[in-house]
């Protein structure tokens, strides 16, 4: 088989990548190790900034998400017991947020996807990378017992932290920063109606929380817990008892409590990888770089990424230039270093780290008391919540 581009990963990075290549009539075969359902059973964050809706809109693939996507003008944060609303709108000149969970937007790139009548393998096993250095990569699967070959002008990986396209770029030419922070998120997904109609971002002398949603009826809620913590150990009652004690007295006692639809916990890292490109593959989404989910940058700095890319490779296959090749990997990794350090700063002051010390949480508050109590500091939480556009000169 043969294909201009071979997308390997079927998250939200390769399937929309592989649609802004299809409207752009370049051919692309995506390779994906799961089935389709096991890619679509995992649950993560679940807010858009803008420039993701405004790719979803770019593709098209965007009825559903409008319809059932929850605009939200603003979040609350909740420290020393007091909420304090952000107001995106008001700070940023009219940006929101759309609270869209993305196994919603993963399940509608896949309907597009398989409308375009281009190829996707599932369960494709043992994929390996090869001549990536050179004009003629390869790809190569197992597929029913049987050993294929995908010849491609370029490799795009788009396989996740775990994937195979980074581990195999040469050691010596990559540089990889990581940070793993001594705590997780223990996440619950439940058919009942949001605490708030808004996010609440809480910190607390207990650890910090978080109250999201995926709808009118259906909440997502996490806690801080300790990295040694047992999923199996934290029965339903004993998250929302330790919830409604994170929680302010208004918001405690609305809290509607419900059997779990799903209940997991994610350990929190930044890491980020140098270079995205390695000769004719690229890196793109969590195979080049990870956040902590205090803020939700992930899907969405995934979204930007595959974008930088697509123009990149549109520009090589319409005008024969390769500049955008060429800059791919800074212009993505500008966006994606202030992606990370927002997320590492807003990790840093809502959790608590009881290693360091108790002067620690002295020193967020006054943090939290600041920016508060100051409209550019407001502003700046705003600013970076909502996302930086994609051409922000950085
Ligand atoms: N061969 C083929 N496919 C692979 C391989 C492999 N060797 N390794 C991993 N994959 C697949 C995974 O099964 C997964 O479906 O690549 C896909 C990667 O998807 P994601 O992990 O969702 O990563 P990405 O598409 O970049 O999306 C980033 O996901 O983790 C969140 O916060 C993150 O929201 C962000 C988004
Ligand atoms: C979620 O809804 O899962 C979510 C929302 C906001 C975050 C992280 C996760 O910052």
């Amino acid at each position: 088989m043969r294909t201009q581009v071979a997308i390997i990963g079927a998250g939200p990075s390769g399937l929309l990548l592989g649609q802004l290549l299809h409207k752009a009539g370049i051919d692309n075969v995506i390779l994906e190790r799961q089935t389709g359902d096991y890619v679509l059973g995992r649950i993560r964050a679940g807010v858009l900034e803008q420039v993701t809706t405004d790719l979803m809109d770019e593709v098209g693939v965007n009825e559903r998400m409008h319809k059932e996507g929850l605009v939200h003008g603003g979040f609350d944060m909740l420290f020393n017991g007091q909420r304090h609303r952000i107001d995106l709108q008001g700070l940023t000149g009219g940006k929101s947020v759309m609270v869209y969970g993305q196994t919603e937007l993963t399940r509608d790139l896949m309907e597009a996807r398989a409308k375009s009548g281009r190829t996707t393998v599932y369960e494709a096993a043992n994929v390996q990378v090869h001549d990536f250095d050179t004009q003629r990569p390869r790809v190569t699967y197992e597929k029913d017992g049987q050993t294929h070959t995908l010849e491609c002008d370029f490799i795009a990986g788009c396989d996740g932290f775990h994937g195979v396209c980074r581990a195999s770029a040469p050691r010596s030419a990559i540089r990889e920063f990581e940070k793993v922070y001594p705590f997780g998120w223990l996440g619950l997904l439940s058919d009942t109606p949001p605490v708030h109609h808004e996010l609440i971002y809480v910190r607390s002398e207990r650890g910090f929380a978080l109250c999201s949603q995926r709808s009118h009826t259906r909440s997502r809620y996490y806690l801080q817990v300790p990295l040694t913590d047992k999923v199996e150990a934290w029965s339903d009652d004993a998250f929302w008892n330790e919830l409604r004690l994170r929680l302010d007295p208004e918001a405690a006692e609305k809290l509607v409590t419900g059997p779990s639809l799903e209940k997991s916990i994610a350990p929190l890292r930044s890491f980020v990888t140098e270079p995205l490109r390695f000769g004719r593959m690229f890196l793109a989404g969590d195979a080049g770089h990870i956040v902590p989910p205090t803020g939700a940058k992930g899907l969405n700095l995934a979204a930007t990424d595959v974008k930088y890319l697509s123009n990149a490779l549109i520009e090589y296959y319409q005008e024969r230039s390769e500049a955008g090749i060429d800059g791919y990997s800074e212009r993505c990794l500008a966006r994606i270093w202030r992606a990370e350090r927002f997320s590492w700063w807003f990790t840093g002051i809502m959790h608590n780290f009881p290693e360091d010390g108790p002067i620690v949480a002295k020193l967020q508050q006054a943090e939290l008391d600041y920016l508060i109590n100051s409209e550019a500091g407001q502003r700046t939480i705003a600013e970076n919540y909502v996302g930086l556009p994609l051409d922000f000169g950085g």
